[in-house]
């Protein structure tokens, strides 16, 4: 099975890559000033990772190791630094290619107090961009800071030799040719994926559209971006159309297909679920930038990852649905864009999107996922806010960058507008809306130091001392005629409760107990009832008195010696009661541990109904 899978996804591979294959990797210039003999202007691939300086140079000394060449090893252990003293150079480590992951190299270069960091190639072949591993990497990726360049071996070899030479290089790493920044607008796409459960690359690309959201929806609504997301799908080879791969990997017969989730066909979510919400997330796009609102994209992305991950079960249309209706776009219209994902026909927008990922000009066929792409270049480096922002704002004519570019101190006030789509108590003027730079987020508040807990879409609760205090713990309460009945209790640390005499949810409603009507009190022959709000009253006829606590009538006369035997009633009621009580428990215990001792002997002999078990037992052994 799992060498059928694999060689499954190979083929749907092998067929997009055969078919569009045209990757263009996006060179730099690594300008070196001396020595003479090696002055001049070389190519280098910039890496997908640590932070590359959009719109901007670095200049630095070259510095090979003596030992730790690969930098595979903590530079520590070989106690090299490289860390530049006052007034010194930065020092742009050159490693050789191999034995590890280009992020550990980086990341002890970085270590080691480098600059940046220069890999040389060990191969003569055209350059390539360098990639953080997919998975079961190192943890550190995410802290690398230092750019990082493929060099070809060529250039590594003559750096080499002029450094055995004894000779200093100087080089300049030059990101401003990089980005094309010919107007006022800065056009950019993101190449995504609604799988939340791929590993370190998915929960990176999350963690971005979270923190870049604010950036992104302030740059769009100003007018300094045009954003657009795009989401990659695969086609099934004809002769598979019909295999219980594609059937589970694609959608529309076929036509657009994503990897399992998993890996694995059998459990969880299939490739198809993953299509289908990616479709949605291009439709919410669609339908917000056709009512002037393209910003919104980010907020139902980041929201259905919170609200509707995987890992609890919740990545379904319904789901997807409450975040659609919360950030009010209209449903019905993304429905309509979504289509019927069982038909035998083209989706339009996911037809677009396969068309827009082959290359045009100079962008390359989007290849790596995710990927940004900035005035249609790909950009290269960390997925983080700082980063792209960086980018981005390199991507402006000179002098036309927005404030973002300049400050990072802006408010975005998305709650304004339909509360931003989190739970609100408009009655008590109470929301889970907050602004940030970041974009808004939906946190439950602390209100005069009320803490609230609930998710903070739908539901808020304060909870904890002092509850009570606030909107009364949202809970009912009711006054009438001076009386006030309320469900909230202070000492509970949440919920709502009515209070005795009442029945309801608490909540909305708590309604009046007609004791009188339903018997439960004001029983006894001589007992006359009348009902009141939140209680009753109950008088006896004749000179006799009522007693609350027993609900009967007494007589005023000889009310010791009544009372007194009516006492002992009750006392021998009680004592008959437990007793009962015992004898009941103890035949309950007997019985439960009977079937007790059969189910444990039944294990050990299952002689009577061993056939029984075999057919209808849940497991089987083979
Ligand atoms: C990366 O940085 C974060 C915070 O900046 C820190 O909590 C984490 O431990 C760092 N990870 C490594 C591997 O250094
Ligand atoms: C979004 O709307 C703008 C303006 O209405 C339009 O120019 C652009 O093509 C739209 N983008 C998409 C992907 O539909
Ligand atoms: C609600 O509270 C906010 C701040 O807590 C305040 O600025 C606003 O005026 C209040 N609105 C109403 C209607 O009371």
């Amino acid at each position: 099975m799992g060498g059928r899978v694999w060689l499954f996804s190979l083929s749907v591979v092998f067929l997009w890559g055969s078919c569009l294959g045209r990757f263009v990797v996006e060179k730099n210039s690594l300008k070196v000033t001396s020595p003479d003999s090696l002055k001049n202007v070389y190519e280098c691939a910039i890496g997908n990772f640590g932070v590359p300086q959009y719109g901007g140079t670095m200049v630095g000394v070259v510095a090979y190791p003596k030992a730790n060449r690969k930098a595979c090893k903590s530079f520590n252990e070989f106690d090299i630094s490289y860390k530049s003293k006052p007034g010194g150079l930065p020092v742009f480590l050159l490693v050789d290619r191999g034995d590890c992951y280009f992020t550990t190299k980086a990341w002890n270069a970085q270590n080691a107090g480098a600059a940046a960091i220069l890999v040389a190639d060990d191969k003569l072949e055209p350059l390539i961009t360098m990639d953080s591993p997919e998975e079961g990497g190192d943890d550190h990726v995410q802290n690398i800071t230092i750019p990082s360049a493929l060099i070809s071996k060529a250039f590594g070899d003559n750096l080499k030799e002029a450094l055995t030479n004894g000779e200093m290089v100087n080089v300049n790493l030059d990101w401003r040719e990089s980005l094309p920044h010919p107007d006022e607008r800065v056009e950019y796409e993101f190449w995504t994926n609604s799988n939340d459960e791929c590993g370190p690359k998915c929960d990176n690309q999350i963690e971005f559209v979270k923190n870049f959201k604010g950036p992104a929806q302030i740059l769009e609504q100003k007018g300094y971006t045009q954003f657009t997301p795009h989401y990659i799908t695969w086609y099934c080879p004809e002769a598979f159309i019909l295999s219980k791969q594609c059937k589970s990997q694609c959608i529309n017969h076929g036509r657009y297909c994503a990897p399992d989730p998993e890996q694995d066909f059998s459990k969880g979510y299939d490739g198809k679920d993953v299509v289908v919400q990616n479709l949605r997330q291009v439709c919410v796009f669609k339908v917000a930038n056709e009512s002037g609102k393209p910003w919104l994209w980010w907020d139902y992305v980041s929201d259905f990852s919170i609200r509707c991950p995987m890992k609890e079960n919740k990545y379904t249309k319904e789901c997807a649905e409450e975040v659609i209706r919360s950030l009010g776009v209209d449903i019905r219209k993304v429905n309509d864009c979504v289509g019927d994902p069982e038909a035998d026909k083209e989706n339009p927008v996911l037809k677009a999107e396969q068309d827009a990922q082959i290359g045009k000009d100079s962008r390359g066929d989007v290849t790596i996922l995710p990927t940004l792409v900035i005035n249609n270049r790909q950009y290269r480096g960390k997925l983080d806010k700082a980063a792209v922002l960086k980018a981005i704002c390199a991507g402006f004519k000179e002098t036309t960058e927005p404030a973002v570019c300049l400050s990072e101190d802006v408010e975005t006030n998305e709650c304004l507008e339909n509360n931003g789509g989190c739970w609100q108590d408009k009655a008590a003027n109470i929301t889970a809306c907050k602004d940030t730079f970041r974009g808004r987020v939906c946190e439950c508040p602390v209100v005069r130091g009320v803490q609230f807990v609930g998710d903070g879409y739908t539901r808020c609760e304060a909870s904890g001392l002092g509850r009570c205090e606030i909107n009364n713990g949202g809970c009912w309460k009711q006054t009438k005629n001076g009386i006030t009945y309320t469900a909230c209790v202070d000492g509970e640390s949440n919920g709502c409760k009515c209070p005795p005499g009442f029945k309801g949810d608490g909540a909305n409603t708590c309604e009046d107990v007609d004791e009188c009507k339903e018997k439960s009190a004001c029983q006894c022959p001589e007992c006359k009832c009348r009902n009141t709000w939140g209680s009753y009253e109950c008088g006896c006829s004749g000179d006799l008195l009522y007693m609350k606590e027993h609900d009967i009538c007494i007589s005023k006369k000889s009310s010791s010696r009544y009372s007194w035997s009516f006492l002992w009633v009750i006392f021998l009621g009680l004592a008959i009661a437990g007793v009962g009580g015992y004898i009941l428990y103890k035949h309950r215990i007997r019985s439960y541990m009977d079937s007790e001792i059969r189910a444990i002997m039944a294990q050990y002999m299952p002689l009577d109904n061993q056939g029984e078990t075999a057919t209808h037992g849940p497991f089987a052994n083979i």
